[in-house]
């Protein structure tokens, strides 16, 4: 420590009353007298050291967050965040990014930190020379696989003030967590590989948050000036990606990569849809499910894990779900078959396959399915459309081992094109609608059943599942978080290279989009043994053919473990389970059960065990 000022003494005794009670395991870091802050800026706020900022909570403003906001200053501020009420904006109970790192207090969806800390989940102090570190203290190490991602702190009225309850798409802040529980989180912003911009972007009204984040890092931070702006990345969650966003403002991140759902690459005029992808440079990732829509889909009972029952798969195309714009039932055997009201709706696509395919032998194209996981693991291939923009069927159905027949002439789908979607899924052209029984009936049940294998590893990329947790005995090492890192890497690699060459230019890449280890990384035990799972459920010996999914054994120098001592692999694998095959192993259900809806668990629930200190949050990239 170094000697005390005695203005810090002040503060320090003011401020014990309270810490004591937020956090019992508190443990100081060195506090100096030279705060960088106006004096007695934590006593309600928290003092950003490293730019020395002074940051209040909704209800205080000055300097150093002495005056209470008086109540046409708190109307403004609330209804910017998004807030019905001022009652609603000073009154709910919202959840704190991280818990706050237990380094701080939740006030209403903001943390207050303990003096000396700071950020936005109160993670970051500075170290002994004066640079920002994360979770000071705890052991806390950047990993070293890389992309390391360094998090801007952007203003609690650009971040943290908002009203999370009216967030309905959280991916942004299960990114925000899952950086630190991962280990990818860097606190020195000259070593990073990337950028991330927390920015909340899921309506087109949130354009103003965007162009006041990129203004405000340009002005605060070295690196956006120096990078001009390439190597930093957003996450947008609206139904229409970049076309959501106002011209001027989406001219300013012309060089940012965009992290969205909506991989269109040309314009659909029928549809009012513009161009809102750039393949080169942006990078369509799957939508953030939470475990209640897993559960409301019925992936507990996946057929992808080793041990549950397989159904026989006897309907050759299934399909559920709004077919018409108008949400009226469509016509059968008549063209048009939907009202004039929105023909744009998913394309068309829903409406011609309906018109087409509606009446043949094994398909099923309906409105409503009553039990959907059930149809979703009888159906050979599953019609994985557009809706008022991107789908999310081409997610769900995979998980249910149900080839997605992706039809969406120009639009990219999660991971495409770095991965072909092709090994397993059928990418029909939208002129191919009247033909589709034919493309469907030509496919061999040799390819199927390779397309199939191939697609219990692509199910792993398009799951959250370290965020959400496991559904087919996977441990999250390939999941669309990882994956979503893993294109980050390459992408920062290989800055001008198309991204369909991405799997021949790096062969690492190539093994991890296959669901193997890449020789060389540094791992944390072998991929989950299914061998022995196999073995503990059934007693049964399989053979590797007779494996659905043998694609993620892995075959690299820790894979090889894997098919020796199944308990010990079962054991080491850290990931909870939804699997209705796994409850007796770790299922999630308990971790879940009280989470909040738009934090999840921090860190993700691959951290559920370990909530309390993200430094010991298992990782499996060292
Ligand atoms: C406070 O910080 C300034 C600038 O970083 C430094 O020059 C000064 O020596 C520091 N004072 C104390 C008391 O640490
Ligand atoms: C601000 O809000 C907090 C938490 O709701 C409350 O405890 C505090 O009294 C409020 N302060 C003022 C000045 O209104
Ligand atoms: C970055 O450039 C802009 C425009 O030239 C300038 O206003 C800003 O101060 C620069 N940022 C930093 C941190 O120097
Ligand atoms: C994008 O990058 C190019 C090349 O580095 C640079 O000239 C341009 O100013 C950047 N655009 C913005 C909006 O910063
Ligand atoms: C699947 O079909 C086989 C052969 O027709 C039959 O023996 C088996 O019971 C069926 N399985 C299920 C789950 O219906
Ligand atoms: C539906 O198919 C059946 C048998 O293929 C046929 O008899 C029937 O006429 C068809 N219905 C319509 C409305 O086309
Ligand atoms: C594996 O760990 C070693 C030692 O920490 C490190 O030097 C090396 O770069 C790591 N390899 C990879 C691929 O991250």
């Amino acid at each position: 420590m170094l000697p005390l000022h005695p203005s810090t003494i002040a503060v320090a005794i003011f401020c014990l009353a309270a810490l004591v009670e937020i956090d019992a395991i508190w443990a100081p870091v060195t506090v100096t007298s030279n705060s960088s802050c106006a004096e007695g800026c934590t006593t309600y706020g928290n003092c950003n050291e490293d730019i020395g900022r002074c940051d209040c909570p909704k209800n205080r403003t000055g300097p150093s967050c002495m005056d209470a906001a008086d109540r046409s200053l708190l109307r403004v501020r609330c209804a910017k965040a998004l807030y019905p009420s001022i009652m609603e904006c000073t009154k709910s109970e919202l959840s704190c990014l991280n818990n706050c790192n237990r380094k701080g207090e939740c006030i209403g969806g903001w943390c207050h930190c303990q003096p000396g800390r700071f950020g936005a989940d109160c993670s970051l102090s500075l170290g002994p020379d004066g640079k920002p570190v994360l979770l000071a203290g705890t052991g806390y190490q950047t990993r070293a696989k890389r992309p390391w991602v360094y998090i801007y702190e952007l203003p609690p009225h650009l971040f943290t003030w908002l009203n999370t309850k009216r967030l309905d798409r959280s991916t942004q802040l299960m990114f925000y967590q899952r950086m630190l529980g991962s280990g990818a989180r860097i606190a020195d912003g000259d070593k990073a590989d990337w950028y991330y911009i927390p920015v909340r972007l899921r309506t087109s009204t949130d354009s103003s948050f965007l162009l006041h984040s990129i203004e405000y890092i340009r002005d605060t931070y070295p690196w956006w000036n120096r990078t001009g702006g390439s190597r930093h990345f957003i996450i947008h969650t609206g139904d229409l990606g970049a076309d959501e966003v106002a011209e001027d403002v989406y001219a300013l991140t012309e060089n940012v990569t965009w992290l969205t759902h909506w991989g269109l690459t040309s314009d659909k005029p029928t549809s009012g849809w513009t161009k809102a992808h750039r393949p080169d440079k942006d990078v369509v990732i799957p939508v953030y499910l939470s475990p209640g829509l897993l559960k409301q889909f019925g992936v507990e009972m996946s057929p992808l894990h080793p041990l549950m029952d397989k159904d026989n798969r006897t309907v050759t195309l299934f399909f559920a779900g709004r077919i018409c714009g108008d949400r009226q039932p469509p016509l059968k055997g008549v063209w048009p078959n939907c009202g004039p009201n929105s023909p744009g709706y998913s394309a068309g696509v829903r409406q011609r396959v309906h018109y087409h395919h509606w009446n043949r032998t094994d398909y099923r194209v309906v409105l409503f399915e009553k039990n959907y996981g059930r149809a979703l693991t009888s159906s050979k291939f599953c019609l994985a459309p557009l809706g008022g923009g991107h789908g999310q069927r081409q997610i769900i159905v995979s998980y249910m081992g149900c080839i997605p027949v992706c039809i969406a002439d120009g639009v990219y789908e999660p991971f495409e094109p770095q991965t072909d979607w092709t090994e397993f899924a059928v990418r029909p052209q939208e002129a191919d609608i009247p033909r589709l029984h034919e493309i469907l009936e030509s496919i061999t049940p040799e390819r199927l059943a390779e397309m199939q294998v191939a697609l219990r590893c692509a199910a792993q990329h398009m799951l959250y599942s370290s965020v959400v947790g496991g559904l087919f005995g996977e441990d999250g090492r390939y999941d669309a978080f990882e994956t979503t890192l893993e294109v980050l890497r390459v992408k920062a690699a290989h800055p001008d290279a198309p991204p369909e060459m991405y799997r021949k230019l790096d062969l690492d890449f190539d093994k991890f989009m296959g669901c193997r280890d890449p020789p060389g990384w540094n791992v944390s035990g072998p991929v989950p043994d299914l061998w022995g799972l196999i073995g503990l459920g059934t007693g049964a010996v399989t053979t590797p053919g007779g494996v659905p999914g043998a694609g993620v054994l892995g075959t690299g120098p820790q894979g090889q473990a894997a098919g020796t001592g199944g308990s010990v692999a079962v054991l080491r694998n850290p990931l909870c389970s939804h699997s209705v095959k796994d409850r007796g192993r770790l299922p999630c259900e308990r971790f879940v059960h009280g989470s909040s809806k738009t934090h999840g668990i921090p860190g993700g629930i691959m951290c559920a065990r370990s909530r309390h200190n993200l430094a010991k949050c298992p990782r499996i990239w060292l």
